[in-house]
């Protein structure tokens, strides 16, 4: 990646990766046929509609990111696969899925990657044991992941330790074929695309403070249109925000508050962040961003602004080196639980570029403005540092910034390099 002179351009953000794990899952448990528009093309999504299909899922794309969906209802939509479900690098496919699965009478085995072997599992496996399924992990906690699902589960309450949109959801999606209301307290609200979805698919499903209640019941098949990625325009905007007069505009994009919270950040730093939400869609909000730069200054981001932007934080640190004085991203020891331990993988690519910042456990300090220079850096094979990497090396000085493992951008916005190379001049 070489310095970027200009930023100046409108960029299409892919299909957003989070809700369409949840359109194939859930369209996979409603009772009827449901039709996809816009469905990532993201590594990450694929092994959702692979393992489904392994399920015995009734799945066809029929191009231009098009897929229709059958199911036959909670319980009853998926059948034991042949071998180890493969969810490669998505753990969002291995806890959601464990959730789904764990309420058919079935055995199933969920396997990933090497990074995904080493993420933390009991987090899904003690709820869905407590409601009546055998979910067993590795010594550690980690995957594979053994289910055995029951047709008879319970509706439990749950209070996760840990505030997890993933955790949330493969709750809330063993819940759909309980015998009473399911309850997920939540520690802080995390994104609410399952609950959202579900909603639009006739389940009743609440929120009551911390609290989401859903309601036994099968989810309605559905026609939808799925937004762009919030998450991938976010490296665009964190770009275009370092520097007075650049700028990047991007349409059709997700809007949703849960997922918002890195546009919120570069607002306090000093960005000028214009939302044109779109009016019309009420069950996701999308709309159009605008993104100019100015002259930046640090902030804190923590507590439950940390858990509405915990993908985007290695990216606020890339954008951080840019800002006048101290930024602390606390709260957020969840990002050592990640694709890679996103904090100290940063923390080297970030001083091997010539920025200051220090690790804490659960977050960082970056000292700005640093003068960044182009370097060889080390994703860690994970696709957000890579990304947040290449925006780095775009704000460098002088000197190309090499990145290794940068093929990994496959995994949620496979053509991330193109956009970038075309908005930079
Ligand atoms: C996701 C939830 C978040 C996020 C991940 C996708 C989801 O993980 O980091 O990239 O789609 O539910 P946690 O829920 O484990 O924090």
């Amino acid at each position: 990646m070489e310095p970027a002179r200009r930023v100046d351009g409108d960029v299409t953000a892919p299909a957003d990766k989070s809700i369409s794990h949840r359109a194939l899952i859930i369209g996979a448990l409603t009772g009827g046929r449901s039709y996809i528009g816009n469905l990532s093309s993201s590594d990450d999504v694929a092994a959702t509609a692979r393992c489904l299909d392994a399920c015995g899922v009734w799945l066809r794309p029929f191009g231009g990111g098009r897929m229709s969906v059958e199911g036959s209802g909670p319980g009853r939509s998926l059948s034991a696969p042949g071998g180890a479900l493969d969810c490669a690098n998505s753990g969002t496919t291995m806890r959601l899925l464990a959730g789904a699965l764990a309420a058919h009478d079935l055995e199933a085995v969920l396997d990933g990657d090497a990074s995904l072997r080493r993420r933390p599992m009991r987090r899904v496996a003690d709820p869905l044991t407590a409601m009546g399924a055998q979910v067993r992990t590795q010594a550690g906690g980690t995957p594979p992941l053994h289910v055995k699902g029951s047709r008879a589960l319970r509706g439990i309450t749950w209070r996760p330790e840990v505030a997890s949109a993933q955790v949330k959801s493969a709750v809330l999606l063993a819940g759909l074929a309980a015998d009473g209301p399911t309850t997920v307290a939540e520690p802080a609200p995390t994104r609410d695309h399952t609950e959202r979805l579900l909603r639009h698919c006739g389940v009743d499903v609440q929120r009551s403070g911390d609290d989401v209640v859903l309601q036994p019941g099968t989810p309605a098949p559905f026609g939808i249109r799925i937004p762009g990625d919030a998450s991938a325009a976010a490296f665009f905007a964190g770009l275009a925000a370092a520097r007075t007069g650049w700028r990047v505009g991007c349409r059709d994009v997700g809007l949703n508050p849960t997922r918002t919270g890195f546009l919120d950040a570069l607002r306090a730093m000093g960005a000028r962040v214009e939302l044109q939400a779109d009016p019309t869609d009420e069950w996701e909000p999308r709309g159009e961003l605008e993104v100019h730069g100015g002259r930046l200054h640090a902030t804190t981001v923590a507590g439950e602004l940390s858990v509405r932007c915990i993908d985007e934080l290695p990216l606020l640190a890339v954008v951080a080196t840019q800002a006048e004085g101290v930024t602390e991203i606390r709260d957020a020891g969840e990002l050592r639980t990640k694709e890679s331990d996103r904090i100290s993988v940063l923390a080297q690519g970030l001083r091997a570029l010539g920025a200051e910042c220090d690790t804490f456990a659960d977050g960082m300090a970056v000292r700005g403005p640093a003068r960044l220079r182009g370097a060889r850096v080390d994703s860690g094979g994970d696709h957000r540092l890579a990304m947040a990497f290449a925006v780095a090396g775009a704000l460098a000085s002088d000197g190309a910034t090499t990145i290794t493992g940068a093929d990994s951008v496959g995994v949620s916005f496979p053509v991330f390099f193109d956009e970038l190379r075309r908005v930079c001049a």
